[in-house]
C-alpha cells in the first residue's frame, strides 16, 4: 500500500529536491499534497486523503495543538530538522512529533519513517528497518525523550451547576495542605470564567493558566517556566490564575491543559484544579474533533486527575442536579469514579437528618456513597470573601475549615489532623 503524504516543510532549499526524490523512485510513499502552512496541513488532514504528514521544526505556528489535530485527524506525523539542530529535534519531541530526522537523512530513509510512522507503534530497535539508524552518532536525541512523569497528585474539583461550591474546595483544600506543608499548586481551569484570583485578593495581570498553556502548546513549558507563571502566594503554595474573561476560552485547548497538569505534577505534589461544571460537548461525544470545545478542557482535566471530587449542594434542587451531572459523567468517562463531596449541608432543606437522608438520595439514584460532608458555613465564606483570604486565614476555627483541612490531608496522603474526621475517599478506577 502506498501510504499518502502531505508535505509542509518550509525555510530550506531542500523541500523540492526531496518531494521530487520522494515521489519519483518507489518508495512506498505519494505526495499528495504540499502545503505552505500549518492551516493548509490541517484542512488538508481534514479531508481524509493523507495518511501522514511530513513537517520541518520551522514551520510557523506549528505546536502541540496542532500535531494533536493530526493525530485526531488520523495523520501520522514526521519531522525535519537542519542537521545538528538539537534544540529543534527537542522542541518537536516536547510537542508530540515521535518521529525527528535531519533533513538531509536519504529519501528512503524518510519514507520508511513515514510509512512507520502510519503503522504506528513507538520506534523502536535500531537496526537498518529504524528510521532512527539515520541519525548522526552524535546530536539527535536516539529516542524521544520521555521526560520522566511526575509524582505530584491532581485532584480536580467539579460538580454542577448551581454554585455547589467548586471553587470555595478547590482553594480551601489547596490552602490546607500547603499549611500541612505539602507543596501544592491551585490551578483554576474554569473555562466560564475564572475566579481564583478574585477570591483570593489577587491583583491578577498574571498570564497564569493561559499562559502555562500557550508554552506548553509551543514545547517550551518546564519547571522553571511554571514556576514563573505560578502567582506565589506563599513558598508552598503557588496558583495559576483563571481566565479573566470568559470569552478567552479558545485559548485553553485541552491538549495543552494536559501537558500543564503533566508539568505540575513535577513542580507540586499535590495539584487541585477547580474545574467548570458541565460536560456537554459541543458539537459530538467524541474526543477527537479538531474544533476547539469549551467542555474539552473540563473532561480533559477530570480524564487526567487521580482524584475528582463531585461537589454538591445540599439542598434538593442541587442533589437533583448532582444526580443528572453524575450521570452524564458516567456516560462520558466511565472509567472516572468521583468522589462526592456534599457541601453546604444544613438543617433545614431536607426533612431529619440531613446527611442520612442525603446519602440515602444519592445511593439511590447514583449507586454512589457520599464520602464527605462539608458544613454550611456562611459567616466563614463571608469572611474569607469580604477580606480575599483562606478560611485559614479569617475564621481559623470554622467547621468548614476543620473538614477542608482533613479532606486535603487524606488527597495529600497524610495522617488526618487531630481534630479532623479521615473521610474514606473512594479512588479512580482502571
Ligand atoms: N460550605 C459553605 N458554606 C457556606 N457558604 C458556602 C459554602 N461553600 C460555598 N459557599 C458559598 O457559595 C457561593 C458559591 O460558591 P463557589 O465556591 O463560588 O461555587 P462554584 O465554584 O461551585 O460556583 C459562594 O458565595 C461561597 O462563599
Ligand atoms: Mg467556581
Amino acid at each position: 500500500m502506498t501510504v499518502q503524504v502531505f508535505t509542509a516543510v518550509t525555510g530550506a532549499g531542500w523541500e523540492s529536491a526531496l518531494v521530487g526524490a520522494l515521489d519519483r523512485a518507489d518508495h512506498g510513499v505519494t505526495v499528495v499534497r504540499r502545503c505552505v502552512d500549518v492551516s493548509e496541513l490541517l484542512a488538508a488532514a481534514g479531508t481524509g486523503t493523507g495518511q501522514a504528514a511530513l513537517l520541518s521544526a520551522d514551520l510557523r505556528r506549528l505546536d502541540g495543538d496542532a500535531v494533536a489535530r493530526l493525530s485526531a485527524a488520523g495523520v501520522a506525523v514526521v519531522g525535519l530538522v537542519e542537521p545538528d539542530d538539537d534544540r529543534a529535534a527537542d522542541r518537536l519531541h516536547a510537542i508530540g512529533v515521535v518521529r525527528v530526522l535531519p533533513a538531509d537523512a536519504e529519501p528512503e530513509v524518510i519514507a520508511r519513517a513515514l510509512r512507520d510512522a502510519v503503522a504506528g507503534g513507538p520506534p523502536t530497535g535500531r537496526d537498518i528497518a529504524d528510521p532512527r539508524a539515520a541519525l548522526p552518532a552524535r546530536g539527535l536525541p536516539e529516542a524521544p525523550r520521555e521526560r520522566s512523569a511526575g509524582s505530584g497528585r491532581v485532584v480536580a474539583v467539579w460538580g454542577p451547576t448551581g454554585a455547589p461550591g467548586r471553587t470555595t474546595v478547590a482553594v480551601g483544600l489547596a490552602d490546607e495542605a500547603a499549611r500541612l506543608d505539602v507543596p501544592s499548586l491551585l490551578v483554576d481551569a474554569d473555562v466560564y470564567g475564572g475566579v481564583v484570583a478574585q477570591v483570593l485578593g489577587l491583583l491578577d495581570e498574571s498570564p497564569g493558566l493561559a499562559g502555562a498553556a500557550r508554552q506548553a502548546a509551543a514545547g517550551t513549558l518546564d519547571e522553571a517556566a511554571l514556576a514563573r507563571l505560578a502567582w506565589a502566594v506563599r513558598p508552598k503554595l503557588g496558583v495559576l490564575t483563571g481566565l479573566a474573561r470568559a470569552d478567552r476560552w479558545p485559548e485553553l485547548r485541552p491538549h495543552a491543559v494536559s501537558a500543564v497538569l503533566e508539568e505540575a505534577r513535577r513542580a507540586a505534589a499535590l495539584t487541585v484544579v477547580d474545574c467548570s461544571f458541565s460536560l456537554e460537548e459541543d458539537e459530538e461525544l467524541s474526543f477527537d474533533t479538531a474544533a476547539p470545545r469549551r467542555n474539552g478542557v473540563t473532561l480533559t482535566v477530570l480524564e487526567s486527575a487521580d482524584t475528582v471530587l463531585c461537589v454538591s449542594g445540599a439542598d434538593p434542587v442541587a442533589l437533583q442536579r448532582s444526580i443528572r451531572a453524575l450521570g452524564d459523567l458516567r456516560d462520558v468517562l466511565p472509567a472516572v469514579e468521583p468522589v462526592v463531596v456534599v457541601n453546604q449541608v444544613r438543617r433545614g432543606p431536607v426533612p431529619g437528618d440531613p446527611r442520612r437522608e442525603i446519602a440515602g438520595a444519592l445511593e439511590r439514584f447514583t449507586g454512589r456513597e457520599a464520602a464527605v460532608f462539608l458544613p454550611a458555613d456562611r459567616r466563614a465564606t463571608d469572611a474569607a470573601l469580604a477580606a480575599g483570604r483562606t478560611l485559614a486565614e479569617v475564621a481559623p476555627g470554622s467547621p468548614l475549615r476543620t473538614e477542608l483541612r482533613a479532606l486535603a490531608a487524606t488527597l495529600a496522603g497524610l495522617p488526618a489532623p487531630a481534630a479532623g474526621r479521615r473521610p474514606g475517599l473512594g479512588r479512580r478506577a482502571g
